[in-house]
């Protein structure tokens, strides 16, 4: 298996270009389905779960084509057609590879009036149930039932629109409703539904596919349904957990970064704990400088909630950053249930780390050691990765295989930025 290995304490500088956003990537492919022209994305990253992706929806009849970029050029231009759908079953053994395929559910509701979906299963961060996937779908009039590992869903005559209140804010269920509503019949109203800029993202490329959805960015969305939709050509955002995670790096390395496509109106409250850090974020006509205000680090409390507050997914980064700075900090992780995994690794490297329930107590350390280090998630893997940037001496990072499903070309835009950073085949 792969790993990388960082020689720590150089100060990252220079420009790094940030690439398509995953999260959004993993919700606009599907949307394919949806209609049976073709459906364009540009600026698709080149990541291991957009190839997973692209297997499952190939097994459903979804036709692909990839554009042959430049090699120096990041983001792919994918073509997808779903003609003719010829299998309605997602299988077992993508989904659990791969969870974000239970978005494939209300496409496939919608467009066939029927779907077999493998339950994803747990992960490591959690159990991450469908629940509010399913009951939604119910109340656009689906009958739901779950046999053998699989969720039967049948909707003969169609979807019915209807409102669906989520009780919490959940990502994938506003994106499988709001997918689903564009061709239920009549109108659909979505409540506390997710506000992620990847909920936009793919709210503003079903319009371009002919969708009529009001409440774009907010908490409510309400969608008239269609009898079609069309093709169109649509650009996927840059990844605002990459650039996030990068202007951690940069950060604890005291070093100073453009991260090139970067939005910061997509980071929300990052911006704000990256100040009370001491980072200053400026925006540059590129993308988004990073920087330390000068001096060291500082301790702060932050607590992960749905958008705009502070993402879950930027927890494990921000985490390593602050095992360096003066004081203390807290950190709340209150969307999955064991997102700390991160922790025992980042403890064998010298930081000081106490987890108790929901929060991590981190004190800042004088400096860290590199050490043989285990990527057990993803953003835990890039929160090591950071860490070793800044460590004394060599860091190895193995079971980087989850790295390769967020960060696209890690250790080369990392190389280019001054980075002693290399990937290395192992046992
Ligand atoms: C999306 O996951 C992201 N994945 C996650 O990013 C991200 O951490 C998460 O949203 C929260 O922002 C993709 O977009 C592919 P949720 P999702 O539904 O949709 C519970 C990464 O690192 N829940 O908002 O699965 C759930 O268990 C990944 O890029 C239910 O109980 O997240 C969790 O505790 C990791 N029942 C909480 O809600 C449901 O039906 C939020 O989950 C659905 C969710």
């Amino acid at each position: 298996m792969d790993k990388i290995i960082i020689r720590g304490g150089k100060p990252l500088a220079g420009r790094l270009p940030i690439s398509g956003a995953k999260n959004a990537a993993l919700t606009l492919m599907p949307a394919a389905i949806l209609t049976e022209e073709p459906l364009t994305l540009r600026n698709l990253p080149r990541l291991a779960d957009i190839d997973t992706f692209s297997h499952l929806l190939n097994q459903h009849g979804v036709s692909l084509t990839l554009e042959g970029s430049r090699p120096e050029e990041f983001g792919r231009v994918m073509t997808l057609k779903a003609g003719r759908i010829t299998s309605t079953v997602a299988p077992y053994d993508i989904v659990r590879k791969m969870r974000a395929s239970v978005l494939v559910l209300g496409p496939l509701l919608a467009r066939c009036g029927e779907a077999t979906v493998s339950l994803p299963g747990g992960c490591a961060i959690g159990t991450r149930p469908i629940d509010l996937h399913l009951k939604g779908l119910e109340h656009l009039g689906a009958r739901i039932e779950l046999t053998e590992g699989y969720v039967k869903a049948a909707a003969p005559d169609g979807l019915k629109g209807a409102v669906v209140r989520f009780p919490f804010v959940s990502v994938g269920a506003t994106e499988n409703l709001l997918m689903a509503a564009t061709l239920a019949h009549g109108e659909t109203v979505l409540e506390n539904a997710a506000r992620e800029p990847e909920i936009v993202d793919l709210a503003l490329c079903l319009q371009a596919m002919g969708a009529d959805i009001e409440g774009i960015g907010t908490e409510r969305l309400i969608i008239q349904g269609k009898t079609r939709l069309h093709g169109a050509t649509y650009a996927v955002m840059p990844d605002r957990i990459e650039a996030g995670s990068y202007a951690c790096a940069a950060a604890i390395t005291g070093g100073e970064l453009e991260l090139v496509g970067a939005r910061v109106d997509t980071l929300g409250s990052v911006i704000e704990a990256f100040d009370e850090a001491g980072v200053a974020i400026t925006t540059t006509r590129d993308g988004m400088k990073v920087a330390r205000k000068g001096g060291s680090l500082k301790g702060i409390s932050v607590t992960t909630a749905p958008y705009p507050g502070f993402p879950t997914d930027m927890q494990a980064q921000f985490m390593a950053m602050l095992t360096l700075a003066d004081g203390a900090s807290v950190l709340t992780e209150t969307i999955f249930e064991n997102r700390y995994m991160h922790v025992p690794e980042l403890a064998r490297m010298g930081a000081d780390i106490q987890v108790r329930g929901r929060s991590a107590f981190v004190r800042g350390v004088e400096y860290l050691t590199g050490a043989p280090v285990m990527a057990t998630d993803l953003r835990a893997s890039m929160s090591l990765v950071i860490a070793g940037l800044a460590a004394r001496g060599e860091t190895t990072v193995s079971r980087i295989y989850h790295l390769d499903r967020g960060y696209e070309r890690l250790e080369e835009k990392l190389q280019a930025v001054g980075a002693d950073i290399e990937r290395a085949g192992g046992e």
